[in-house]
Parts: C-alpha cells; structure tokens; sequence
C-alpha cells in the first residue's frame, strides 16, 4: 500500500522551513560582503531586482512542481516529462559527441563524465535534472557541513573565552589553526551531520517544520540582539553607509551576474529543495503568498545581517575583508573591542545565529536527498537518514582534512590532476566551483525551461491558482491604474496584463536567456567586464 505522504500543519509551517532552507551562511557571511565589495547600496538595488523578477518567478516554478506531483525532485520530472523530447534528446547527443570529440584532446575524465551525462539524458530525458539536484543537494551538504561544524567550534571557543583576541592578525592565526586542526573539525562536522540526521529522522511536521518554527524565531531576536549593539556603538554609521550608501561607479556588468548568481543560491534554488519542501504544500495553501513571504524573509535577514556586522567593525575600527575571514578572523576580535567585556557574549550569540542558519539550510539539504531515496527507491525514512547521511559525512571528511592544502590527500590531488587536470585550489573549492559555478545555474535553466516550455506555464499556472484564488488573474494594469473594481477593465480576462502573464514571460524567456549569459560568464566563455 503506498504511504500517505505527510504534509506541513499549514502555510507558517511551509513558510518557515522554507525561509530556514534559504537563509543561511549565503545570507550572513556572503551577502554582506559581496554587497560592500560591489557598489553598496546601488548593489544592493540591483540584487533586489534580481531576486524579484528571476528568483521569485523560478522559486514559484519549483514549489508548484512539487506542489503538483507531490513528489521529490527526480519523480517530479519523470511525472511530468513528455514520452520524448526533443530538445533533451538535442541536448543529450550533443553533450555524447562533446564527449568523444573530448577523447581526442586526451581528456578522458571530462570525456568519461560527458559521455555517462549524455547517455543518461538520452535515455532518461528530463528525468536528469532532478537527479543533477538530487545530486547538487548531496555535495553541498557535505562541505556546507564541514562550516556548519566551524560555526559550532565557534560558539565553544567564544564561550570558553578562546576568543579574546583583539588584533586581525591574532585571529587569523587562531583561524588558521583551527581549521587544520582535526581534533575540532572532524568532531564538528560529525555533530553538524548528525544534528541534521536527527531532524530528519523525525519527519516533515515533527522534524523540519516543528524545529524551523523554534529556530527561525531565535535566529530573528539573536539578529536583532547583535544590531542593536552593534548600531549604538559610536562610529557605527560608518558602517551603515559602507553597506548601503550606493557607489554607482562600483557597478559594472559583472556585478549584476554576481547578483543574480547570489539570488540564486540565497533563495536555495536549482537544486531541488524548494521542489522537495513545495512536494509537502496541500492543495489548500496560497502557493502565491507562501512564495513572497519567504522571498521577503530572506532578502530582509540579509539585510539585516549586514546591519549586525559592518557598523561594528566600522565603529571598532577594522576595515571590510571579505569570504569566510570577515567572519572567522575580524568578527571575533571586533567583538572582543567592545568595551565592557561581553565580547565572549557577543561572539557566542554571533556564532549561535550563524549555526542555526547553517542548521536549517544543512537539514533542507539532507532531505532532498532522503526524499528521493524514500520515493523512488521506496527506502524507508530510518535508512535513508542513515546512509545518506553517513555518505554525506564520508565525502565530508575530505573537504574537512583538505582545507589548508592538499598534504593529507595527495593521492586525491594526483587523481583529480589526471584525470580533469585540475591542479589549483583545495578539494573545497573543486566541489564549490563544481556546485556553484556548474550546477546550480545548469539547473535553474533546466527549471525555467521545464516549467516554460515542456510542462508548460498553463499547467503551473493551474497548479497555482488551487488555493490562491485570482491571484494570478489580478489585472495588473487595472490594479496599478486603481481601476481594480471598473467592470470594463475586469471582463476581459484574456490578453491582458495580469500577474499570470507577467510570470509566464519571465520564466520562458528572460530567466533562460539572464541565466544562461550568467553561466557562460563563469565558466569564462564570455567576458564581462
Ligand atoms: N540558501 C542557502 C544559504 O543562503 C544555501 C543553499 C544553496 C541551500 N542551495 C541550497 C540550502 C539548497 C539548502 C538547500 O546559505
């Protein structure tokens, strides 16, 4: 007999796992300084329209896809994928002959990927694309959970007063140490997993949605703790227009794709999870409303982080770093200059905020995964948490003893050098790069043209309408134009401009042509200046 599936207790509970799956380390260390780096203010602008006219659009695609199968990423596709394609058949053989023409440059391990990538498009179809999330969800977790476990050393040495640095320098080294150090890293990055494991072993309403509905209120007042310290410190309005001011001249093209591949990784997308979450949605729910609330969510704590983070740096007088090094090397000692002596107070809360983020994001991740082994595998939930889990963890291990340099893993660095000739960077940086710059925006086109042209905006848009009323039918004009209740502007209902409309052309030409020119910058074909 097959298994009811369970749904969340209603829309806050959607809401707030999916806000929990969205916010995180993306929107407390990244954000803010990717924002100071590009423009401040004018970037901030600029990242905000990204997020609402690709980001909003693409998240609704996703949540409406689980929404209508009901299904996890990969059974989602295969629901809804058409007996033959085309365009996947198109795209398959090209990527099979990429694949043979790459044997005859001797790049046999970028061959041999082309060639299984290929086959399985040709044979599977659209199918592929929920197992490219599938398998997105799978790396990411393995290293996002090698920080979340850094987080928590984190809050043990705020709290056992190991931070009491005051120097830049002191905490670098302190840092530089830590990383390196496998009596902490393994230890965490084993309790991050397994904290997540627990979660999920729990279920949807009494895992995910009862945690997310006690963490996320925690992380907002921990939030709102550290601004007002933060904000009353003298000097801190420097800070406030570092982050916000806008320098114009600071935009250039290449801005504007940093913000857009930012969108997407702080909304969570392309990689099945919203597919997964939106699979638990009933029929009843406003998929509309849940939509901008956690896009809204989202966008307000990254602002809000920068507010915690830059006027006490500017008012402590460090300068902005930026990556990791804002967080791990100046926050601490900008916390320890704080007069009064709370610094450890001020650091542990700080660390605490940035762990449940990391938290509600890791355990989002592991149930993608374990979604599609309960689904499709028919697995049962306790051992699918297991050994995904503990695969997640292995896979792990190798970013967690590989940060500094490749010393502990040569014999992976001389594989990895044979077989794709990737020489530079740290394994955490081959998975990164792989899941960033490849992956993620791969999937976001996949998504777009999915729901665009293959199931087809109609469809989604019927999905959408179950328990949204006319939402998509609002006639935009009439309602800009505060006409809303004029009979003449309302019978119409076709060929006008409506909510709908506006959705439906976004999704099927300007989100694949913005990510498409995004994806082809990164890889380095096209260069934007
Ligand atoms: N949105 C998360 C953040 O801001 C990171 C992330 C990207 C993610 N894709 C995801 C989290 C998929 C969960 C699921 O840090």
């Amino acid at each position: 007999m097959a298994q009811i599936r369970e749904h969340w207790s209603g829309s806050l509970g959607f809401v707030l796992a999916a806000a929990g799956s969205a916010i995180g380390l993306g929107n407390i260390w990244k954000f803010p300084y990717i924002a100071g780096e590009n423009g401040g203010g004018a970037f901030v602008l600029i990242y905000l329209i990204c997020i609402a006219v690709i980001g909003l659009p693409v998240m609704l695609c996703e949540i409406s896809l689980g929404r209508r199968t009901q299904k996890n990423p990969v059974g989602a596709f295969k629901m809804l994928s058409p007996h033959r394609s085309h365009l996947a058949n198109f795209a398959g053989f090209s990527i099979v002959f990429t694949g043979v023409a790459l044997i005859f440059f001797q790049e046999f391990g970028w061959a041999v990927i082309l060639l299984i990538l290929g086959g399985l498009i040709i044979k599977c179809g659209w199918t592929v694309a929920g197992m490219l999330g599938v398998a997105s969800a799978f790396v990411i977790l393995s290293y996002y959970s090698v920080i979340g476990g850094w987080t928590i050393g984190y809050i043990i040495k705020a709290v056992s007063g190991h931070l009491n640095y005051i120097t830049e320098s002191a905490g670098s080294k302190c840092f530089s140490g830590f990383m390196v150090d496998l009596r902490w890293v393994i230890p965490l990055h084993l309790g991050f997993m397994l904290l997540c494991a627990l979660i999920i072993l729990r279920g949807v309403r009494s895992g995910i949605e009862k945690w997310s509905k006690i963490l996320m209120p925690i992380l907002f007042v921990l939030l709102i703790v550290l601004i007002l310290r933060g904000l009353t410190l003298p000097g801190a309005v420097k800070g406030v227009s570092f982050f916000l001011s806008p320098r114009l001249e600071l935009i250039t093209a290449e801005s504007v794709l940093i913000a857009l591949g930012h969108a997407f990784f702080t909304l969570s997308l392309a990689m099945g999870a919203m597919i997964t979450y939106g699979s638990y949605i009933s029929r009843k729910q406003n998929l509309f409303l849940s939509t901008i609330s956690i896009v809204i969510l989202d966008t307000v704590i990254a602002i809000l982080a920068g507010l915690a983070i830059f006027p006490a740096v500017f008012a402590m007088g460090f300068k902005e770093t930026s990556g990791p090094g804002l967080v791990f090397n100046v926050l601490p000692a900008v916390f320890s200059s704080i007069p009064g002596n709370l610094g450890w107070l001020w650091a542990a809360l700080f660390f605490l905020l940035l762990s449940i983020a990391a938290l509600t994001s890791g355990m989002s991740l592991l149930e993608v995964v374990v979604a599609f082994l309960v689904d499709e595998l028919k697995w049962k939930r306790g051992k699918a948490v297991f050994i995904s889990s503990s695969v997640i963890t292995l896979l792990g291990l190798l970013t967690a003893v590989s940060f500094a340099d490749w010393s502990r893993l040569e014999w992976l660095h001389i594989a990895l050098v044979k077989a794709f000739h990737i020489s530079h960077g740290s394994f955490f940086e081959v998975m990164d790069t792989l899941t960033a710059s490849w992956m993620l925006p791969i999937g976001g086109l996949t998504i777009s043209i999915f729901v665009g042209w293959i199931w087809g905006t109609r469809k989604a848009v019927e999905e959408i309408r179950h328990g949204s009323h006319n939402f998509a039918d609002v006639h935009l004009i009439s309602l800009l134009a505060g006409l809303k209740d004029d009979p003449s502007h309302n019978n119409s209902r076709y060929h006008v401009l409506t909510l709908a409309s506006l959705w439906g052309i976004f999704i099927r030409f300007l989100t694949p042509v913005a990510v498409t020119v995004a994806f082809l910058h990164k890889i380095g074909c096209l260069n934007i200046k």
